[in-house]
């Protein structure tokens, strides 16, 4: 679906969060959901960069997006309860979410995991992931068509040594979309995961610093398969995981 050629009003009127919208991937899907005609909530930790991101998103002329400065590590189902009412009264519904924000963790043989990485990485990439979601879906399925798009990695398929944290919440990843897109089978909501392949940001440096970057997929070369999973050109794909950079 990397060919996908997106109409220009794709997302008109879609109201759409997305965490980890203040940089690499996540801050491009923002800006490109925007230009075809969503409205954004920008969920991250770093509220700079948030606001850049707004920013480029009313010089472009987008609707004018919201801010929700929320560590993920920190946040409770308590904060995801109070978010969704903020934007049920705000928005009267939510049409989308991309579940973006992740760390890496180190890289380290399985005998040396810290246990306190292997729990903050799980509380970033899983468990606040879960909370959220469980925490949206009233807010989703106000939607005509709501889709939850969560992300994925090769290593979340198919392990790999020393990879075994940030891998294990990538495995779990695939298994809450197969659960929830199973579950919500017969409601207007569906649920995918997207793998975005090597690209261009500042987890893949530090996965592999030696790589030249240049070599590399940029964020915005890789956004058509975002927007097909986003818009309603998607409505019957649920319950899969693709790739942006299929082999
Ligand atoms: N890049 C790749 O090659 C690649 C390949 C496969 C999968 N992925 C996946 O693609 C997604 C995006 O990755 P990326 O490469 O764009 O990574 P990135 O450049 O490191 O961006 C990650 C984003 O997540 C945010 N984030 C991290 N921890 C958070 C927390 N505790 N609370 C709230 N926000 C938090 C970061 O906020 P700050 O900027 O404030 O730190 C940042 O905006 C991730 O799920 C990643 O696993 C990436």
């Amino acid at each position: 679906m990397n060919d996908y050629n997106a109409p220009s009003n794709l997302l008109n009127d879609k109201v759409i969060l997305i965490t980890g919208a203040g940089d690499g991937i996540g801050a491009q899907a923002a800006k490109t959901y925007a230009a075809f005609g969503a409205t954004c909530i920008l969920l991250g930790r770093t509220v700079a960069k948030l606001e850049a991101v707004y920013d480029d998103i009313v010089a472009a002329k987008g609707a004018e997006p919201a801010i929700v400065p929320l560590d993920i590590k920190g946040a409770t189902p308590s904060h995801y309860q109070q978010m969704t009412q903020t934007i049920i009264d705000q928005f009267g519904r939510l049409d989308g979410v991309l579940h973006n924000a992740s760390i890496l963790g180190h890289l380290s043989a399985f005998k040396d995991i810290d246990a306190q990485e292997w729990q903050d990485v799980m509380q970033i990439n899983l468990n606040g992931m879960v909370y959220m979601t469980q925490a949206l879906l009233p807010a989703l399925l106000k939607s005509d068509s709501a889709s939850v798009i969560f992300t994925t990695s090769s290593v979340g398929r198919k392990g790999r040594a020393f990879w075994g944290t940030y891998a294990v919440s990538k495995f779990a990843t695939e298994g809450v979309m197969q659960t929830l897109a199973d579950e919500y089978q017969n409601k207007s909501i569906r649920f995918n995961c997207i793998n975005p392949g090597a690209t261009r940001t500042n987890m893949r440096a530090q996965a592999f610093p030696a790589e030249p970057p240049e070599t590399l997929k940029t964020p915005e070369d890789i956004m058509p398969t975002y927007l097909y999973l986003m818009g309603n050109d998607s409505a019957d794909v649920n319950g899969e995981s693709l790739d942006c950079q299929p082999k």
